[in-house]
């Protein structure tokens, strides 16, 4: 597609990145995301599949070329391969260029030759540790051997896989190497991100949990030659190669280095509300425009005045070794 893109932002920044969270609920408890005991949504309020397709398919028509479903977790949604199959029509058109998920691999072995069949030919998976009882202790009701073998089914349906993992003090600092070394061995990629101020949840400290990614590279580098790589994936990620395995690592730092300068995304929520920001409390909600109006002409003039007002950029910071710019929201709610 050569068309000029068609949001633009008052920063001059091109929206053509639209992540949909399809549920707020998940079948884990991961302690820096949620509460023990969250209160979800009733089911009444969530789009229908069919919504969440006229949704996508307005963001589209408008110069969104890669759309990204997460939750919660995604796959939990019940019917959402409908969705997978009906919405990668666009992906036939030419008018999308992406369709990919970010999942916690838990629902994989079931749906990932499905995921392959609708043209999703990359995913992201959250994993933040190989130890069966970290992993226990982590998602408080996840099971390490469950995602594990998710991750296998996506590698056999011939999908490339991207692991997510928040870099926590003390938690996962242990296994560094180890994380590098297992991802090298299946070919794929990995991609650390610096845990944010999101949602209330509970005794846990961010302070305490946050471990700066500049602190990680200097420990990856006493192990590993590092080439900075300036290759994109459309997302927030700075990449370096490392020279000795080839593979390729990601740094996502809202903390340490903001790139909100460069941000190409919106978010929608399984209620219809757009979030312009991850960062911010900003949103429209885009569901009653869409339930009250059957012709797309007025959601569309919706969706770009909400990007018209699209903030410059989070304001998370714990340099004051205090937490900053901490949001209400879970990350659940937007997806991340
Ligand atoms: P790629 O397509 O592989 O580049 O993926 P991605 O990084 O866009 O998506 P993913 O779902 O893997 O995102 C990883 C995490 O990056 C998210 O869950 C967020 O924690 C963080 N992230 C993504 N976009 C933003 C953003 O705009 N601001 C902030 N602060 N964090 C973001
Ligand atoms: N800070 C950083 N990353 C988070 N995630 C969930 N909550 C947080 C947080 N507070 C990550 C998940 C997943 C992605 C969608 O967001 O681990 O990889
Ligand atoms: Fe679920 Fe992902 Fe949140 Fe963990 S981080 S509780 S897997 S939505």
């Amino acid at each position: 597609m050569t068309d000029a893109p068609k949001l633009i932002d008052p920063f001059a920044r091109a929206i053509t990145y639209l992540r949909v969270s399809v549920t707020d609920r998940c079948d884990f408890r991961c302690v820096y995301c949620m509460s023990e005991n969250m209160n979800f949504l009733p089911k009444a309020e969530l789009l229908t599949l069919e919504e969440l397709d006229r949704m996508c398919s307005a963001f589209i028509s408008q110069g969104v070329r890669k759309l990204r479903i997460t939750g919660g977790e995604p796959l939990v949604r019940r019917g959402i391969m409908d969705f997978f199959k009906s919405i990668s029509r666009h992906l036939k058109t030419g008018d999308l260029e992406e369709l990919t998920l970010t999942t916690n691999g838990s629902q994989l072995r079931r749906f990932a030759d499905q995921l392959a069949a609708v043209g999703v030919k990359r995913i992201n998976i959250s994993l933040d540790t190989l130890d069966e009882q970290k992993f226990a202790d982590i998602t408080r009701w996840g099971r390490l051997a469950q995602v594990l073998d998710g991750i296998d089914a996506a590698l056999d349906a011939g999908i490339r896989v991207k692991i997510n993992t928040v870099a926590l003090k003390g938690f996962n600092e242990v296994e560094l190497e180890q994380l590098v070394e297992w991802c090298a061995s299946r070919d794929m990629d990995l991609t650390f991100i610096e845990v944010m101020p999101m949602g209330d949840i509970g005794n846990e400290d961010r302070l305490d949990q946050y471990w700066p990614l500049s602190d990680l590279r200097t420990r990856l580098a006493k192990t590993w030659t590092l080439i900075d790589s300036d290759e994109q994936t459309g997302g927030p990620a700075r990449y370096v190669r490392l020279e000795e395995t080839g593979q390729k690592i990601g740094f996502i730092t809202p903390l340490t280095h903001n790139f909100c300068e460069s941000c190409n995304r919106v978010r929608l929520t399984c209620t219809g509300e757009l979030y312009q920001c991850l960062g911010q409390e900003d949103q429209v909600d885009l569901r009653k425009i869409l339930r009250e109006n059957a012709d797309d002409a007025v959601l569309v003039n919706a969706i770009h005045a909400a990007i018209a007002k699209k903030p410059k950029g989070h304001d998370f910071d714990y340099s004051r070794q205090a937490v900053d710019g901490q949001m209400t929201r879970h990350m659940s709610h937007t997806g991340g």
